[in-house]
């Protein structure tokens, strides 16, 4: 070869090399093909597929690859083409649907969403558009003007994220900071707010990504994918309601829990031996502490072995088991993914015999270390092997384990350093660590939650799970992981449960008390108070650390927090029918003030960002251990103080006195509010007078009552007791609607408890009825338990009183 030749070949290739680092962008359409439910754009750096899900719910993938990708974990709904019309005008394409409109610039290709009113809701920045720089692609929108950022899951940080960056790659994380990322779950969903208007937007790649939010620019919001396809959804809903609803339309929602698994949850690493666990069940019973679970954690195996047990410690679990079980307490193990390489242990070499392990690739096992020593890690990801594992939990369900709380699923190793060559089989598309890493955790619990339901005899399972991806919330709860034992953290996680409520899990939770360390009394009492008005109420405590149960931190401490669990206890009706919404249109449990009152700047100051309504009705006001006076702010309405009935106008900020006994709570004008009496578990029956507490307001509320056995998948064949509670406050008036369902609620008589009212005479169903007074603490203050101390007195206040029968028939109470 010449010397010139050489050089011209040396300076292409490095001009090559040189532009695979620089940002290119789609350019300009040269191709429009219309398939059966799909518009091909072809460019010429680039094809772009665009489907519609809904007519809120645009597609959009970006790929230089010859074909698209047609498979999802997360999404469990098809596109179709009846949704939308095409039009072409001159230097762009429309496609509209009844409700919205996405404007596709011909030259550069860019995309401009708008809402049916012609307001633009998200647009790709027009510069940059989706861009890839080698194989990683980032797609920029234009940040519009005080534009504000919500969700992305289990993420840090402030309630508005902009400003911020993160990334998303499953990440155990022990005793992380309270601004640690990424933690253990993906969920690369976020809302953007603006204008007075949202929008919704999904990143279905479980490659690493990231997302920025303007952090270190004042340009746009991006989100970038190490490597695969550009693949996200857009979410053109008015609300965040809706765009929630539209998100879990796309990737699923919770089937019902069972009402054990939404009461309190006593964990430790670890109770052992069976006398210790029976005498921590015992000393719930006798102090008349209401709780429903108790955890095994690792300690409860031979030697970390899954599906073994320590036959020293617990010789005999079922008999253990059942004798908790008389108790009416509930159990859950832990499991974690990491199998012993041990010749003789069954999961062993099962697993190597039927091959579904992950691999290298020259097709040896994996190996890495975890709790017990060197192991194969199962590949979820492999039906085979989710088929396999789900059916190993068979030793477990016949031994009376009821829940199965899957840790370590990011896949955790010793080292952290998980070797990226790692193959697994990606439901028969084969690949490596770098696109699987974020499903395995998910997958595992997807194969816990398919096993174990097959084997529980038509119980409902509970599954637990720290590492996710997007649509774990048909599988699982997710708890936060390893948090530690401080003010910053307890309200840490309350956002990070916020948040995981607006990506779609309604089920979340933090490890009450802090798991990394000791809390004080101030702290674990507050965080208690907290965690009774949390979706997932556990209280957990790492190894080594003192004890950490409800009496462990004196008895004003065991007082307050029996308190505050007996509310939750009280309050249960209402918070079983919350679940219900979520397994109906996803709304979360714990819901972030930016679902109802979006467009209050207040809501997402720092003061307040933590706040949040529990279901419809009770608004929370987290506030820290160490300060006795704490700032509130009330959004737009009525709002009543939980404990001393005092009535305040919203939007207002409040200086409230909160000594260690009170936690702020406020109900909302309008508010629905079923409630028991206290049981000590979901097993004992409460009395059959339901207390419906309604409380006066100027606007109008509909709370939807639903009722089943609490257990099982009778209610799937009709046998749930369901009915809106109206309450109209314009006509005076409320309605108890037409029973559905043939389920016989345990309730035979309603007592209506109504807040607020002046009149004493009410009419049900046309005829005079008389109220009477009555005394309510909703809870009580903490008795005089030490002689000498100074006695905090109950608060106690008066609220009328109808007690109406509990027909199926509908009722109105007017007045
Ligand atoms: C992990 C879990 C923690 C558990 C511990 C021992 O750190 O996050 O909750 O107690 O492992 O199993």
């Amino acid at each position: 070869m010449n010397r010139f030749l050489k050089l011209t070949i040396l300076l292409l290739y490095g001009s090559a090399l040189q532009a695979q680092q620089l940002s290119k962008s789609l350019s300009a359409i040269t191709n429009i093909q219309e398939t059966n439910e799909s518009i091909v754009l072809t460019t010429v750096n680039g094809k772009v597929r665009i489907q519609v899900y809904a007519p809120t719910v645009i597609r959009i993938q970006a790929t230089k690859e010859p074909t698209f990708s047609e498979f999802s974990y997360a999404v469990i709904t098809k596109p179709s083409k009846g949704l939308y019309k095409l039009t072409k005008q001159e230097d762009k394409l429309i496609l509209k649907t009844d409700s919205c409109e996405l404007v596709i610039m011909q030259n550069p290709l860019r995309f401009i969403l708008k809402d049916n009113s012609g307001t633009v809701l998200n647009e790709d920045e027009a510069a940059f558009g989706t861009s890839w720089i080698g194989e990683e692609v980032t797609t920029y929108k234009k940040m519009q003007e005080e534009e504000r950022f919500i969700g992305l899951g289990e993420k840090t940080g402030n309630l508005n994220r902009r400003g911020e960056g993160y990334t998303n790659w499953n990440t155990d994380f022990f005793a992380y900071p309270s601004n640690g990322d990424p933690l253990y779950a993906t969920i690369p969903f976020y809302i953007g707010l603006h204008h007075q208007k949202a929008y919704g937007l999904f990143l279905d790649n479980t490659h690493k990504s990231h997302f920025n939010f303007g952090a270190s620019n004042n340009r746009f919001a991006s989100f970038t994918a190490e490597l695969g396809e550009m693949n996200y959804y857009l979410i053109a809903n008015s609300t965040v309601e809706g765009i929630i609803k539209s998100y879990t339309d796309l990737t699923g929602r919770m089937e019902m829990p069972s009402l054990w698994s939404i009461g309190f949850q006593q964990c430790r690493y670890s109770y052992y031996p069976d006398k210790e666990v029976i005498s921590l069940a015992k000393t719930f019973r006798e102090k008349k502490i209401p709780a429903d679970v108790i955890y095994f954690d690792i300690h409860y195996m031979d030697q970390y072995k899954i599906f073994t047990w320590d036959n020293k410690r617990f010789p005999e679990p079922k008999k253990m088991l059942t004798e908790l079980d008389g108790m009416g307490f509930k159990n859950v193990v832990i499991v974690d993914p990491g199998i012993k390489v041990e010749n003789g242990y069954k999961a062993y070499e099962e697993g190597k015999a039927q091959d579904l392990f992950l691999k290298y690739p020259d097709g040896t096992n994996y190996t890495g270390q975890v709790w017990p020593g060197w192991c194969h890690f199962p590949d979820f990801t492999n039906p085979k092997a989710r088929e396999w594992w789900g059916a190993s939990f068979k030793g477990y369900v016949n031994d009376g384990i009821d829940g199965f709380w899957n840790d370590m699923n990011e896949p955790a190793t010793w080292g952290q350093r998980f070797p990226d060559l790692v193959e697994a089989n990606f439901d028969g598309k084969k690949t490596s660590h770098r696109e699987w890493h974020n499903v395995f955790g998910m997958q595992m619990a997807r194969s816990t939650f398919e096993g174990t339901k097959k084997l529980m005899n038509g119980k409902r399972p509970f599954i637990l799970t720290r590492a996710a991806y997007s649509g774990i919330q048909r599988y699982s709860a997710i708890w936060t992981g390893d948090n530690r034992p401080e003010d910053d953290h307890m309200m840490t996680g309350v956002r990070l449960v916020n948040s995981l409520g607006l990506s779609g899990v309604a089920n979340a939770g933090y490890d009450v008390g802090g798991f990394a360390g000791e809390a004080s009394k101030e702290l674990f009492s507050r965080w208690m108070q907290i965690g009774a008005f949390c979706p997932f109420f556990r209280s957990h405590k790492m190894v080594d650390a003192k004890d950490s149960e409800p009496w462990s931190y004196g008895e004003k401490v065991e007082e307050i927090v029996r308190n505050y669990i007996s509310f939750r206890y009280k309050v249960m009706p209402y918070l079983y029918a919350t679940f219900y919404e979520a397994t109906q249109n996803g709304m979360p449990v714990a819901r972030s003030l930016a679902i109802n009152y979006t467009h209050d700047p207040l809501i997402y100051d720092w003061k307040y960002q933590n706040q949040y309504l529990f279901g419809q009705s009770i608004l929370v006001a987290p506030v820290v251990s160490y300060k006795e006076i704490n700032k509130v702010y009330l959004p737009a309405g009525e709002w009543y103080d939980l404990n001393t009935e005092s009535m305040y106008q919203g939007k207002q900020e409040l200086y409230v006195e909160t000594p260690m006994e009170t936690l702020p709570i406020y109900i909302k004008g309008g508010a629905i509010i079923p409630m028991q009496s206290v049981v000590q578990s979901a097993k004992e029956m409460p009395f059959d007078t339901m207390y419906l507490h309604v409380y006066k307001g100027s606007s109008n509320n509909t709370f939807v009552y639903y009722e089943d056995a609490g257990d099982g998948y009778e209610n799937n064949a009709g046998k749930y007791y369901k009915r809106d509670i109206i309450f109209n406050a314009a006509k005076n008036e409320l309605t108890l609607t037409a029973v559905e369902g043939n389920f016989v609620s345990k309730f035979k008589t309603i007592k209506l408890m109504l807040h607020g009212f002046n009149n004493t005479t009410f009419k049900a169903n046309e005829n005079a009825v008389q109220a009477n007074r009555e005394i309510v603490e909703m809870i009580p203050g903490v008795s005089q338990f030490d002689p000498i101390g100074k006695s905090i007195d109950g608060k106690k206040s008066t609220v009328l009183s109808l007690n109406i029968k509990n027909a199926s028939s509908k009722l109105t109470v007017s007045w």
